[in-house]
């Protein structure tokens, strides 16, 4: 695991999220609370954009068919929603670390 600089603080917008590709990782962070969250951007399910999914509380909800992850472990708190659940399960997805030094972020991947 190696620990590298990914952005500027103010890259990320308050409560918003912003993504990355970093050694052929699609990476979504998200700012929350003044905390960050780096998680994989492609849902366990059928690849849905989590960047564009809902936040409540400390966990993303899945634009396409409802899975939701937690933030901070990436433990699937809820399966698809829909009919598509039943053809593919969704399984707990990969979270990074981010840490914040100064003005900048940086990411254990
Ligand atoms: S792609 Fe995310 S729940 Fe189906």
């Amino acid at each position: 695991m190696s620990k590298k600089k990914l952005c500027q603080v103010s890259d990320i917008p308050t409560d918003g999220v912003k993504t990355f590709k970093i050694d052929n990782l699609d990476i979504a962070v998200f700012s929350v609370e003044d905390s960050y969250y780096a998680i994989d951007r492609k849902c366990t399910h059928l690849k849905g954009n989590l960047a564009r999914g809902k936040v409540k509380d400390k966990t993303i909800q899945c634009p396409l068919h409802r899975s939701v992850f937690n933030l901070e472990s990436g433990v699937l708190l809820n399966h698809p929603g829909t009919l598509a659940g039943w053809f593919k399960k969704a399984k707990n997805t990969k979270v990074y670390k981010i840490s914040e030094k100064g003005n900048e972020l940086y990411i254990e991947i």
